[in-house]
């Protein structure tokens, strides 16, 4: 497989079939080779550095059931909150003491955060912030809505398109949601000038390499500034919790494939490769992941946004996440660095 890793370095796509034959046949070298050559074209771009976002999850009301999420409406065990203003904004304020220089903003689609709610929050947090960036992850919106939040000053857009098959998407999703509807949200963002990150789970319920190779080929298409890649882990709440965990090797394995087939894309070592007793974000770092998002979410919260169980963390404050993920980070011989960190073609 080693012979389809340097045809991928050299022209930066392969065919369907190879995408298969590499993501079903590849051996534990493999991975070693894909990772060795990500992680050398990361620090010759990068060198070794690894960017941090902090991220605040402030809302984990949710409209949608998608089937793997423990925010789905129908997730009865979870208690919802959502952050005011004054509380976001002093996450932020923590956050910029501690160095960040971007605030990713995730919540579930709430209906509570209308664009007005949403731009003022955002027009708020650069103005007292100026030298950041906001990156939201709220969802499915409007193409109307996107650019009133891009207007507000919001730089860069996190969706992922978990899927890129219409008949994977459809079931991991109830009827209600489409992929068609995926696919223009991440269109617009794009077109409306967002830095766009797209992503997938990796070893969701019913994936097939072929979908895999699908994923590895959208992603190719869509050139995305941003690629978030994690295994999927069961969550208790949902019709997935008897489901097996995602392979880590195969998320890291996809991660140098991606930094090998677009060498300067910003690729988060994602939370979700440190479940457990894993050190899945470390591995990540050194197969290619130049992007970290320590949680800036007020402690009390955090136990409360679970996407699947397992979430590591859950206990510290922002300085404390911080200081165990940079102890990590150093411990590889990275450095964290400050700065928006933003794509540069
Ligand atoms: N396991 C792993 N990742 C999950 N996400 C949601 N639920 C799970 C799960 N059970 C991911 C989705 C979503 C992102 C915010 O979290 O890919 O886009």
């Amino acid at each position: 497989m080693k012979a389809l890793i340097d045809e991928l370095a050299a022209k930066k796509r392969l065919s369907r079939e190879d995408w298969v034959s590499l993501i079903a046949g590849r051996s534990a070298g493999d991975e070693r080779y894909a990772a060795g050559l990500a992680r050398e074209i990361s620090e010759g771009l990068f060198g070794k550095r690894v960017f941090f976002r902090g991220i605040i999850e402030f809302t984990n009301y949710c409209k949608n059931d998608c089937l793997y999420c423990g925010l789905r409406r129908s997730a009865c065990g979870t208690a919802r909150y959502r952050l005011g203003q004054d509380e976001i904004l002093s996450c932020c304020r923590e956050g910029y003491a501690l160095g960040y220089r971007t605030f990713v903003l995730q919540g579930g689609e709430d209906p509570f955060f209308t664009d007005e709610r949403l731009c003022r929050i955002v027009r708020g947090v650069k103005a007292l912030f100026p030298d950041t960036a906001v990156t939201l992850s709220v969802g499915e919106r409007s193409r109307d809505s996107y650019q009133r939040l891009f207007d507000a000053g919001a730089d860069r857009y996190l969706l992922r398109h978990e899927t890129a098959s219409k008949e994977h998407y459809e079931k991991l999703h109830p009827a209600e949601m489409s992929f068609a509807n995926r696919m223009r949200c991440l269109q617009e963002l794009r077109d409306i000038g967002y830095q766009t990150g797209c992503g997938m789970m990796v070893g969701s319920p019913f994936q097939t390499a072929e979908n895999l190779a699908q994923d590895m080929e959208f992603i190719c298409g869509f050139r995305p500034q941003m690629i978030g890649i994690g295994p999927f882990r069961p969550h208790h709440d949902t019709p997935f919790r008897d489901r097996p965990d995602g392979s880590s090797a195969l998320t890291i394995f996809l991660m140098s494939l991606c930094r090998i087939m677009q060498p300067r894309v910003l690729l988060p070592a994602t939370t979700a490769l440190d479940c457990g007793a894993d050190d899945g974000r470390t591995k990540a770092i050194l197969a290619g992941a130049n992007v970290i998002m320590p949680n800036l979410s007020p402690t009390g919260i955090r136990k409360n946004y679970l996407l699947y169980d397992g979430k590591p963390g859950l206990g510290q404050d922002a300085a404390a996440s911080l200081a165990s993920l940079r102890a990590q980070v150093e411990a590889i011989g990275y450095e964290m660095v400050v700065g928006r960190g933003d794509y540069k073609a």
